[in-house]
């Protein structure tokens, strides 16, 4: 069976053609990043702008680099939550007049439960495994019981992870996004220069907070200019990671422990990240735990993603009417549409 997915909820258009869930036949991405840099962040109406001019382009493109045409797909998914609502509508209205135009099933795919199945694009993966999902928007520990059967067991009670290194990165005066900057910049500098508190939380031993690391991070920056020296860059980026990560897994290990998984996957933007990725290596070979972490490729936004949790989505019956609307917010474990 084959899915065109179609991917819009942030900077980057996508589209990609993938065969029963697992095998990319093509995996096309535009993205307005450069321009979002000026501004140091996304900019909302820029993205959505780039998005209209480009979908119908992207989406061809992925046709023609899976050499086949419309009437070879048996369904087309689409992003329709969570992101930005200017960004994902672009998306949503496209794939429903493909849909109606081409008399193919419209199927509805969660950006998250997506980056989730870029795993299965990588390796042979499948669940039930226990998925640290961590992009720019979202922080989550999610116990993944079967392909459409999400239960979230922590989740970030303030800023996501990508979020928190992005704005620390931005404190730091170092290019957007700030976590790719951070990642690149931190092998230079001592991981150990700077102290970051390991925030626990009342409300649950899984949840996460990084608003507290990520004021250290503006304080040690004023504080130092408030005494007109400089502050050492790469020491801080480092020291900073260092604490996001060792946030990020020791939650996940104690999520692990008391549900009983051996079986761990990595997804979402953040999961590019070298230190995360080695870490995460370290830690499931130490208790004998197998890991799965995206190829490189499949960690940032991208449709293959959406295509591949498509293909469970649809053989689990699920599939929109033309009413389908576009959602900035929506959980991971109970969608609507
Ligand atoms: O999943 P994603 O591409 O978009 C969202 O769904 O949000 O995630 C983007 C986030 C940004 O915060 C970006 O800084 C972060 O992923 N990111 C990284 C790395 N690559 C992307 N963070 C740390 N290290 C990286 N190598
Ligand atoms: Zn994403």
């Amino acid at each position: 069976m084959k899915i065109i997915g179609i991917e819009s909820s942030c900077d980057e258009t996508a589209a990609a053609v993938v065969e029963d869930g697992r095998k990319v036949l093509s995996n096309v991405i535009a993205t307005s990043l450069e321009e979002h840099k000026l501004y140091g962040g996304v900019v909302p109406e820029i993205a959505s702008r780039r998005h209209a001019e480009c979908i119908s382009s992207v989406v061809k493109a992925a046709l023609d680099r899976a050499e086949c045409n419309i009437e070879d797909i048996d369904a087309i998914a689409v992003t329709y939550a969570p992101g930005l609502i200017g960004s994902l509508l672009v998306g949503v209205n496209f794939a429903k007049g493909l849909s109606l135009s081409a008399g193919k099933p419209l199927v509805p795919v969660h950006h998250l439960r997506g980056h989730v199945a870029s795993n299965y694009l990588s390796s042979g993966t499948e669940p039930p495994f226990l998925c640290l999902v961590v992009s720019g928007g979202h922080s989550h520990i999610v116990a993944v019981k079967s392909y459409t059967d999400f239960e979230v067991i922590g989740r970030t009670r303030d800023d996501a992870a990508g979020e928190a290194l992005d704005k620390a990165g931005r404190t730091m005066k170092l290019e957007y996004p700030g976590g790719v900057s951070i990642d690149r910049i931190s092998p230079q500098g001592d991981d150990s220069a700077f102290e970051f508190p390991h925030p626990k939380l009342s409300t649950s031993v899984y949840d996460y907070s990084f608003s507290g690391l990520k004021t250290k991070v503006i304080n040690y920056v004023h504080n130092a200019e408030q005494k007109g020296e400089s502050v050492n860059v790469p020491d801080l980026a480092a020291s900073f990671q260092k604490a996001v990560v060792d946030c990020l897994l020791s939650n996940l290990e104690l999520a692990a422990e008391d549900f009983g998984y051996d079986k761990i996957v990595i997804a979402g933007g953040v999961s590019a990240n070298s230190r995360l990725r080695a870490e995460a290596e370290k830690m499931c070979k130490s208790h004998g735990w197998s890991l799965t972490i995206p190829e490189l490729k499949y960690c940032g936004d991208n449709a293959a993603m959406i295509a591949s949790q498509g293909y469970y989505e649809y053989k689990n019956g699920t599939v929109a009417d033309e009413s389908l609307n576009a959602y900035a917010t929506m959980p991971i474990d109970d969608i609507k549409f």
